[in-house]
């Protein structure tokens, strides 16, 4: 038997998640088959309950319907519950879908397992505070960070942010502009939306040491505007997000077959995945 999945976007021909999948299926010695699906958003409930009617055994959710995945969910994991967004749906069969989110996780595996960054002690700085940043604030703080401070364009949102996550450790915010009179960050992470546009955050440099470690969530084929920025201002450890893409679907990949892959062998066929799609 041929167990199915499928990434559901708007768009989704970018994702390099069934490739990553496969190579995963292959690894673990899984039959799978892992396709794309487009949606919208008066489609999106339909197509995922379409999806687990014909045997389907899970979905992916990528943007913009993590949220809206919510509210579809019979149950939530707490990562989900408290990021309010689901990145992986488990369909079980008695119909019921839990959704899970493996997006934080995965960006906390890659920073301190793949990137030997430990966080704990370290001060974060996390710019944004959509949905992404909600999603990586709780597992963040899971790994004691001295601080996390989140800088948005839209302070109300960073403060919201704030707030929502203050019980699970020390969290700040402010604007872009009051970055100006903080001490330096030992991590900075990129999860703004900007940089699909050649766009990088408005930041001041005082954010940035000589030993900073710069995340970018985004990945793309060149580097991202944001880590331009950074290396132009002295930055020389850096990543993009491809490590936390791999890592968080290694964690959907348990979820749905009770495996974790070792994810690795990914890494080295790195440049062939990316080629697998319109990224
Ligand atoms: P995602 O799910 O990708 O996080 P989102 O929830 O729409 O998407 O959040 C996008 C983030 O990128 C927000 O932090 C947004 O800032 P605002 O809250 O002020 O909108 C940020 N962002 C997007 N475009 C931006 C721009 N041109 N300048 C600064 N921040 C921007």
């Amino acid at each position: 038997m041929i167990n199915r999945y499928t990434i559901i976007g708007q768009p989704v021909a970018q994702s390099v998640s069934p490739a990553i999948h496969h190579m995963f299926g292959e690894l673990t010695q899984r039959r799978l088959q892992y396709t794309r699906t487009e949606a919208t958003s008066d489609s999106f409930a339909a197509i995922v309950k379409d999806w687990q009617s014909s045997g389907g055994k899970g979905c992916n959710i990528t943007a913009p319907f993590k949220e809206l995945a919510v509210t579809i969910c019979d149950r939530l994991s707490e990562n989900a519950r408290l990021a309010g967004a689901v990145n992986t749906i488990q369909m079980h069969r008695d119909g019921s879908l839990v959704g899970h989110n493996t997006d934080g996780i995965g960006l906390l595996t890659d920073i301190e397992k793949n990137k030997q960054l430990p966080i704990k002690g370290l001060r974060v700085l996390m710019v944004g505070a959509g949905g992404a940043a909600r999603g990586a604030i709780g597992p963040l703080l899971s790994a004691r960070p001295a601080c996390v401070h989140i800088a948005n364009r839209t302070i109300e949102r960073a403060e919201k942010l704030a707030n929502t996550f203050a019980s699970l450790g020390p969290v700040a915010y402010s604007s872009f502009d009051d970055l100006s009179s903080v001490e330096s960050f030992d991590l900075v992470i990129n999860a703004t939306s900007m940089g699909f546009d050649n766009s990088a955050p408005p930041l001041p440099v005082n954010i940035l040491h000589t030993e900073t470690f710069a995340y970018d969530m985004m990945y793309k084929a060149q580097q991202t505007p944001f880590l331009t920025w950074c290396e132009q201002n002295g930055v020389t450890h850096f990543s993009d997000g491809f490590g936390m893409l791999v890592e968080q679907a290694a964690d959907a990949y348990l979820i749905w077959e009770g495996v974790r892959p070792k994810t690795r062998k990914v890494y080295l066929a790195t440049d062939e995945i990316i080629s697998s799609a319109n990224v």
